[in-house]
């Protein structure tokens, strides 16, 4: 159940709410120790909930302690081999990518039946629906992050992690050309060291296709030299420190100047979920930490979000729409609906806006820090492998697959993700579910290929038709993919979520309140795969909780 969620934390730290809101945890909390005391007989209602919070408690604590050993120590894996117990090949499988799609395709594939190569530039899994938070440091950009071989690890069989870009995949030899860069990140910057790239090339047998998509600009100038993004954990560093360098350079500057008010400027353009969780939280931020340090500054702050379409949150219901709206306006974040970004330099937003009665009017837009927080756009690698497929060439927004997301006009390569183009938006969530799909899928489709050699073996005319049947049945169990909608949700700020549950339309929320934000916490939290980082999210929240949010810059 991945979904867009309420991303900030302890909101309010330092006042009263948060903390009764613990004292509630605490209360709850309390009769662990009491309970026992009371005479069994007597125990009405009240106790045997009591009894039921402390079964859940030890229970909860022995699961956790148990996750984390296993985590920790996990058991030893079927070593990498060219054949499977019974003689059948191995068949080798390259997974491209480690984001969403991959890696849920990696959990639960069942690593000792293939020889799993799975490359990645980015050697981490990314849980992109907090990445929101990182820029005001809510939770720290290594909470969310999870090493693809502490993942690799945990799976039954050996599986090799290549840290290497695909540069070329041909579909015809079936093979994937990959290049390992001598990478680093300043400043959010990634500088490429390349004296000498190490080069190799892979022969697959299946090759999962999940690299995700690259952030559109719409070849907007300007915004790929002067604009953030928030996409990879970087560009949460990379925002966070022009976002400091903006204040502690305005403060050098007289009250009322130009300058002052536009460094004092944070531009996040994109009303999507991502535009409009960072806007919100970075709000937040500045009423409810930076407020406490620096005199005034929630006063001086401006936080503007820009959309080119009549709305934000397009995905959402109306009435959540006029909701955002509505917060948005208390909160004092400027909302610039129907305004499209025609250009964009180092201080400046060009853009038009379109008024009601169809005329359009230029306008310009100082910022301090501008976030672009677009749409997506494909990789190079994608359409070259797209331009190589005569089924592909529609594939405009896209590859396009058929019910098995196996590529249409290919018979061995799968895609999943940011990278196809269905039905689905393009969400963690979908990714998600087509990468559990597709493992589901694999495993069977191993035991089909068991069979089918056994039965490539067999003498006897009986046993052969038995198998005949047992293939059949195997054929009959792969089933296309369905997606599940689980329903999506945004933080828009000051403890607002709005969550839009498809359930039916009882189930369309808007939600305030610490309660709210503990719901939804409970929620990012059970989505996190590794015991690891569920840990480090949950205290990284108790720390803000605490201490509040940090204000150093580096
Ligand atoms: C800030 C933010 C917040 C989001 N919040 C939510 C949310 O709350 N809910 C939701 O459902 N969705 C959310 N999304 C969308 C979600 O993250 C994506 O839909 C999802 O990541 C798509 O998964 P994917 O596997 O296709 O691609 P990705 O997760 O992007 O993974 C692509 C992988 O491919 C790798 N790669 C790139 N190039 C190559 C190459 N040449 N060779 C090999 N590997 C390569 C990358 O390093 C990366 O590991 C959010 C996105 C962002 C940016
Ligand atoms: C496949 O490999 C052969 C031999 O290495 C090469 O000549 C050919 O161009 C390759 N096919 C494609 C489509 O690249
Ligand atoms: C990577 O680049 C750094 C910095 O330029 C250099 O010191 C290091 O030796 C390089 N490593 C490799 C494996 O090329
Ligand atoms: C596993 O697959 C990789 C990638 O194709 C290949 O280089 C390697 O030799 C294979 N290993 C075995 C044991 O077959």
């Amino acid at each position: 159940m991945i979904k867009r969620q309420i991303a900030s934390a302890s909101r309010r730290v330092c006042q009263p709410r948060l903390f009764s809101s613990f004292r509630t945890v605490l209360q709850t909390a309390k009769p662990v120790e009491a309970a026992p005391k009371k005479p069994a007989k007597k125990a009405g209602f009240f106790a045997y909930t009591l009894y039921g919070l402390v079964a859940a408690a030890l229970g909860e604590t022995a699961y956790l302690t148990y996750a984390v050993y296993k985590e920790t120590n996990p058991g030893s894996q079927l070593p990498q081999s060219t054949l499977k117990e019974n003689g059948n090949k191995k068949k080798n499988v390259v997974i491209l990518g480690s984001g969403w799609g991959a890696i849920s395709y990696l959990h639960s594939l069942d690593t000792t039946q293939y020889n799993v190569t799975i490359v990645s530039p980015r050697n981490y899994f990314l849980f992109t629906p907090l990445l929101p938070s990182v820029p005001t440091s809510t939770v720290g950009s290594q909470s969310i992050c999870d090493p693809v071989r502490a993942i690799a690890r945990q799976t039954p069989g050996e599986v090799t992690y290549l840290e290497a870009a695909a540069t070329d995949v041909d579909p015809v030899n079936n093979t994937v050309h990959v290049v390992h860069k001598n990478m680093s990140f300043t400043l959010g910057e990634a500088f490429v060291n390349n004296d000498e790239p190490i080069e190799t090339t892979l022969n697959y047998d299946y090759l999962i296709y999940a690299v995700g998509a690259k952030v559109n600009t719409f070849g907007i100038p300007g915004i790929p030299e002067y604009a953030s993004y928030l996409k990879e954990a970087h560009d949460a560093t990379a925002v966070r420190q022009k976002l400091f360098n903006a204040i502690e350079a305005s403060r050098l500057l007289p009250k009322d100047s130009d300058e002052r008010k536009r460094l004092l400027t944070f531009v996040v353009c994109g009303g999507g979920p991502t535009g409009v969780e960072l806007a919100a939280e970075v709000k937040d931020y500045i009423d409810q930490d930076l407020h406490k340090f620096i005199p005034d500054i929630e006063k001086e702050m401006k936080v503007v979000l820009v959309e080119a379409l009549p709305n934000v949150l397009n995905m959402f219901p109306q009435k959540l729409i006029e909701y955002t709206k509505e917060v948005f306006n208390n909160q004092g974040v400027e909302l610039r609906t129907n305004t499209m970004v025609k250009k964009v330099d180092p201080k400046n937003v060009y853009a038009s806006v379109k008024r009601a009665d169809g005329t359009s009017e230029d306008v310009v837009i100082p910022y301090g820090t501008l976030v672009w927080a677009g749409g997506n756009a494909q990789r190079q690698l994608t359409r070259s492998l797209a331009d190589k497929i005569t089924e592909q060439k529609t594939a405009r927004r896209g590859l396009l697959v058929d019910e098995n997301l196996k590529l249409d006009g290919a018979s061995n390569i799968y895609a999943l993700g940011d990278c196809t183009f269905t039905t689905n938006a393009p969400t963690a969530q979908v990714a998600h579910q087509q990468g559990e799909y597709l493992a589901d899928y694999f495993n069977k489709l191993a035991k089909l290929d068991d069979l089918e050699y056994l039965s490539s073996l067999e003498v006897n005319p009986e046993s052969v038709q038995k198998l005949a049947r047992r293939i059949e049945r195997q054929k009959a169990s792969l089933k296309p993919f369905v997606y599940k909608h689980q329903g999506a949700m945004a933080y828009v700020g000051s403890e607002r979520a709005i969550a839009d549950l498809s359930w039916g339309s009882w189930s369309t929320l808007a939600l305030g309140g610490s309660l709210t934000f503990f719901f939804w916490r409970t929620a990012y939290v059970s989505m996190i795969l590794g015991v690891r980082s569920k840990i480090l999210v949950v205290s990284d929240w108790i720390k803000v909780a605490l201490f509040g949010r940090d204000c150093s810059k580096d």
